[in-house]
């Protein structure tokens, strides 16, 4: 049995959100595959993930176990991430990178050694998919260079020693209407139930 960690980072209700449309289609799918897993929903939003201050980088180096090292905790308890994010600015919302600030957590997620950071999450074969929509259109052409969600949150997870990590995106939301929109998304959606069997 997996235990997988579902976490949510937009504002927006469900029913009006492309990327947990996307992302729940993946849940739907994965959850009739793997009736017995355990899915934990993090939904950042009602989590009051906020921008580390003082008091939650002063704790990280003196031991003191708050919210901080909880998040970090069970982060590192999982098996499985499922990541859903629109893009933002080119990059993760705000909440989400603050929840990384979080979950980089020394001694938990990484440790410093002599030849540098080593990812502590590493050869455990966990896994994660990062499910992101995107106004435009970035996975591949002149664009690409610009997109950093995926890219930080592939890089970041390596950091921890999680290589496993995949893409399912939704792209072009904000240009295609109607019908074309209805066929991306069902072939977005479609994608997303064979990325689930696999998962
Ligand atoms: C604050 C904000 C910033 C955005 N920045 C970008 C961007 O940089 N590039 C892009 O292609 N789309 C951008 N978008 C559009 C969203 O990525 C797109 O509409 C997406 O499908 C929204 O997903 P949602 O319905 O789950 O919120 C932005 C939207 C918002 C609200």
């Amino acid at each position: 049995m997996s235990k997988v960690l579902y976490i949510k980072a937009n504002p927006k209700p469900d029913s009006e959100s492309n990327t947990f449309k996307l992302s729940n289609e993946f849940i739907e799918e994965y959850k009739k595959q793997n009736p017995n897993d355990e899915i934990i929903i993090l939904d950042l939003y009602k989590e009051n993930i906020r921008p580390l201050d003082n008091e939650m980088v002063t704790n990280m180096f003196s031991g003191v176990k708050d919210e901080v090292y909880h998040q970090a905790e069970l982060f590192a308890s999982v098996d499985k991430y499922v990541f859903a994010a629109p893009m933002w600015n080119l990059s993760i919302p705000a909440i989400l990178k603050a929840y990384f600030d979080y979950v980089s957590y020394v001694g938990i997620a990484f440790k410093y050694t002599e030849q540098g950071a080593v990812g502590l999450l590493a050869d455990k074969g966990k896994k994660a998919v990062h499910i992101v929509s995107r106004g435009g259109a970035y996975s591949e052409g002149p664009s690409a260079s610009y997109e950093m969600g995926d890219r930080y949150v592939k890089t970041i997870l390596g950091f921890f020693g999680i290589y496993d990590v995949k893409t399912l995106a939704l792209e072009l939301t904000n240009v295609l209407q109607d019908e074309e929109f209805e066929k991306a998304a069902n072939r977005s959606y479609e994608e997303a139930r064979r990325m689930a069997r696999e998962f």
